[in-house]
């Protein structure tokens, strides 16, 4: 395990209003919070300008190009993450729209850094849409976490105060995630202090 603690940037997915993503994020920023390895910032999408319009470069070509001023904020804490768990929903049978254009906007943001999934939906669960963000995530050279947790038809799991009916499941599987995320992010964070990715991918 690495002397500092790891910076884990817990990412709210869903922007609409009236979302359920503030209880899951609650939730899970209580289980990270308890994980001895990492510090935890979540990022709410919902409170960054997310365009659909894209940079006239790609970031793959031109990593620093200009962004919105008001994206600085999200652009410096995604860059200061050494891991990321991604809190999803499932919209036809995907992932928001706004986590892509979070997602497209950056590049070496999220190279060489691994990413754990939390879904929450109806029927699925937003399997669908964690194992579409696994392969987008790699063409950004991010290694993505086998294991994820997910809550199919939430709305029967938590109560009204956003209390888990039944707590133990999920809590063993974010500590399963998070073990594996703390690993190949300690793991990571070192191969990147020895030699800067950019330099190979
Ligand atoms: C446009 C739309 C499409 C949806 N499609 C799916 C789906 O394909 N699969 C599923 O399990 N749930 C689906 N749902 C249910 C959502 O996952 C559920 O409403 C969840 O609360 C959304 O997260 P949010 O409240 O944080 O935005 C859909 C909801 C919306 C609004």
């Amino acid at each position: 395990m690495s002397a500092q603690p790891l910076r884990l940037a817990v990412i709210v997915g869903s922007v609409r209003e009236g979302r359920f993503a503030p209880v899951v994020a609650r939730w899970f920023a209580e289980q990270a919070g308890a994980h001895s390895a990492f510090t935890i910032d979540v990022i709410d999408l919902a409170d960054f300008p997310l365009p659909l319009e894209l940079p006239p470069v790609p970031p793959a070509v031109e990593p620093d190009m200009p962004r919105p001023d008001e994206m600085a904020d999200l652009t410096r804490r995604l860059r200061e993450a050494d891991a990321y768990v991604v809190l999803t929903p499932e919209y036809n049978r995907s992932f928001p729209a706004s986590l892509k254009s979070a997602i497209d906007w950056h590049f070496t943001e999220w190279q060489a850094k691994p990413i754990g999934f939390v879904g929450y939906s109806g029927a699925t669960g937003a399997v669908l849409a964690i194992e579409q963000l696994k392969q987008i995530f790699g063409e950004l050279h991010a290694h993505t976490i086998r294991n994820y947790v997910s809550f199919p038809r939430y709305y029967l799991l938590f109560d009204e105060d956003g209390t888990l009916n039944e707590p133990e499941g999920p809590a063993g599987a974010a500590k399963v995630m998070l073990d594996e995320l703390a690993w190949w992010a300690t793991a990571l964070t070192e191969a990147r202090r020895e030699r800067p990715y950019a330099e190979v991918g």
